[in-house]
């Protein structure tokens, strides 16, 4: 068992709000069931990083990668190894930021993208152009990293969005230059805080390594029949659009939305609005679990969490759908259970939390011998 303290790395786990995260909590147990110290476990849809937070406080050797980019902002801030001079500066930066942001808005051309005014209004926009351009000036990739974290996590408090998986615009009279400054400001220094206490408590991280890239080129990341252990969490099917969820983030921190739209697999943009069928949904996973076979070592485990869905009104059963695409890699299961989903995760949609929906874990085994390789 691990003894570090979980109320910790629980917060800085949840630190940033990511739809659909499995607990680190299961992260830890079945990284602990399934390896060893130094094993390499990697995770091909790393979402929120939970996976490289697991594998970073045990200890071992770990890579992921994801088609988001605030998927992997968030897994580098859990990966973060800042030293004391950059935790000097960050605090320096936050003082300076709260003593003169009036000064330094005065000075600021507000950032602009296509339909800004509707999702901000002009306050916002001027307090988060200002906080954009500090973190420009700050030092190193680091404690821009830390800076953009914070950043990206109040967007959606500070926008006219109605909340974090409601896309409608609304008026929010509260807002002004003082709110969004503040909020800034104190969620700065709340993420520092914990951020602090949990770097002295974990030590290094250069052992893992989170990737923007599609999972289905996974494989040029690492070298055939290294990986011990694959622990993941596909998207749930017709369930989420990621893109959707982090779009104003991406746009504020200058990524590449259309890609991030293009690349994503299992989407509602794909299954609601495309009516897509669900044999593409299956391809797409076929593809990526291959990728994880080339990578995976003989007798390597595979562990995918994955919920029910339903495409084009017909239910998609997760553990049926699994078991059938994977028969070509010849992988055996070796553990199952599963939970109900309408008293799982408080973070779906409510439409989403049907009876009926589960939420599977399946454990499979690769075989002896390299012939799938
Ligand atoms: C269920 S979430 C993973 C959540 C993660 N286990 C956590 O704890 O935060 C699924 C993730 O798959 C990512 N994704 C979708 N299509 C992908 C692709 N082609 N390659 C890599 N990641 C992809 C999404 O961006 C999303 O972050």
């Amino acid at each position: 068992m691990t003894c570090f303290d979980m109320d910790l790395l629980r917060k800085i786990d949840r630190i940033h709000p990511y739809p659909a995260k499995f607990p680190v909590g299961t992260a830890i147990k079945y990284i602990e069931k399934y390896t060893q110290e130094n094993d390499l476990v990697f995770d091909p849809f790393l979402g929120s990083g939970t996976t490289l937070l697991a594998t970073s406080v045990l200890h071992r050797r770990g890579f992921g990668t994801d088609v988001n980019p605030i998927a992997i902002l968030i897994s580098n801030f859990k990966l973060l190894s800042m030293n004391d001079d950059d935790i000097v500066a960050l605090n320096n930066f936050v003082v300076d930021f709260t003593e003169n942001y009036q000064d330094y808005i005065s000075h600021t051309i507000p950032y602009s993208y296509a339909s800004i005014d509707h999702w901000f209004c002009k306050e916002s926009i001027l307090v988060l152009s200002c906080i954009k351009s500090r973190i420009s000036l700050l030092a190193n990739d680091n404690q821009r990293t830390f800076c953009k974290l914070v950043l990206s996590s109040i967007i959606n408090t500070v926008s006219n969005q109605e909340g974090d998986t409601r896309y409608a615009a609304i008026e929010k009279k509260y807002l002004s230059t003082s709110f969004v400054a503040e909020t800034f400001v104190k969620k700065f220094r709340m993420i520092l805080s914990c951020y602090v206490e949990f770097n002295k408590l974990r030590g290094p991280t250069e052992k893992n390594e989170a990737y923007l890239c599609d999972a289905k080129e996974s494989d040029r990341l690492a070298p055939y029949g290294c990986v011990d252990f694959i622990l993941t969490s596909p998207p749930y099917p017709n369930t989420y659009d990621y893109y959707l969820y982090h779009k104003h983030r991406m746009f504020w921190l200058g990524y590449d939305v259309k890609s991030t739209m293009r690349l994503e697999i299992g989407s509602r943009r794909e299954y609601s609005s495309l009516k897509l069928p669900k044999e593409k949904f299956n391809r797409d996973l076929l593809q990526i679990f291959e990728v994880c076979n080339r990578l995976l070592k003989p007798r390597g485990r595979v562990a995918i969490i994955m919920g029910d869905g339903k495409i084009q009104g017909e239910k998609y059963d997760a553990k049926i759908n699994l078991i059938n695409i994977l028969a070509p890699l010849k992988w055996k299961v070796v553990d199952y259970s599963f939970s109900n989903l309408d008293d799982t995760s408080r973070s779906f949609q409510q439409s989403y939390r049907t009876k009926d929906k589960r939420e599977h874990v399946l454990v499979f085994e690769k075989e002896n011998n390299n012939e799938n390789i």
